[in-house]
């Protein structure tokens, strides 16, 4: 039977966005059809690989190097489109990566269905964001992309507590907070199909923020660490520069990120 880390590895290893996503969809089905059933499929060892399989377009550039576009454009609006499916594809192997990644660090079942679940919908996401790209007339490849997207998951391969506060609790947290306005911009240009699929995301994303409270706090509660001054220590240390205001406080809350969490972490607005 194939465990559910040779599940991530395969994911991981799979370079094309529609192929990897399609894999990963059909994985997290094998995955809930035997929790079911009440089958037990082995977490196995399975080691992932330090960095995810990625197809040869996008080129990948330096952030800086990323020319900026004006979002009243339709090629503004292209770009913005090509960073967010980025960024979705970066995700779905963020969240394989956390299932894979840390097998010595015991976990109840519900863990895994959470990340599983969260791959998933990302899988959704990024193949929500493609056809809307060629709705366009583009595609997933066809502009350059960040290059920094994995350093989170690098920089914290070693550490669960520093991966759960910086992927899903800072970076998901951080697309709560900007996604209504991007939602505005596609408002603004009557393309409903784009406000649409942006919602189907907004909403999600809600849950993986939570599922990343949720366990951080799990770890906290079990080695009796007190979860806020650990939070900010890990964010210090893993992640470079300060939180940016406006947050999305409502939507933080649902998530279970109270705001004394990220606030004294804040730079200027
Ligand atoms: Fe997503
Ligand atoms: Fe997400």
């Amino acid at each position: 039977m194939t465990t559910l880390t040779e599940m991530a590895v395969e994911v991981l290893s799979t370079a094309d966005g529609r192929a990897k996503t399609a894999l990963s969809h059909k994985h997290a089905a094998t995955w809930f059809a035997a929790r079911a059933a009440g089958e037990e499929i082995p977490l196995g060892d399975a080691r992932p690989p330090l960095r995810p399989a990625r197809p040869e377009r996008p080129e990948l550039l330096d952030p800086r190097e990323v020319p900026r576009r004006r979002p009243g454009s339709e090629q503004g609006r292209i770009a913005i489109l090509h960073a967010v499916a980025h960024i979705e594809l970066n995700a779905v192997d963020l969240h394989w990566d956390l299932v894979a990644r840390f097998p010595h660090v015991s976990f109840p079942p519900g863990f895994y269905d959470d990340w599983v679940k969260a791959a998933d919908e990302e899988s959704k996401h990024f193949n929500l964001i493609c056809d809307c790209l060629e709705s366009l007339g583009s595609h997933y490849g066809a502009l350059p992309a960040h290059a920094g997207m994995w350093r989170a998951a690098e920089d914290t391969v070693d550490d669960i507590f520093g991966r759960l506060a910086v992927v899903p609790m800072v970076l998901e947290a951080r697309g709560l907070d900007v996604t209504p306005n991007m939602i505005e911009v596609f408002r603004k240009a009557k393309l409903e199909n784009v406000v649409e699929a942006l919602e189907v995301i907004y909403g999600e994303e809600v849950g993986h923020v939570a599922y990343g409270s949720k366990w951080f706090h799990f770890l906290c509660g079990r080695d009796n660490l007190d979860p806020k001054p650990q939070f900010h220590a890990l964010v210090q240390r893993y992640f470079h520069g300060a939180l940016k205001p406006p947050f999305n406080e409502e939507k933080r809350a649902e998530a279970g990120l109270p705001p004394d969490f990220y606030w004294p972490l804040a730079g200027e607005s």
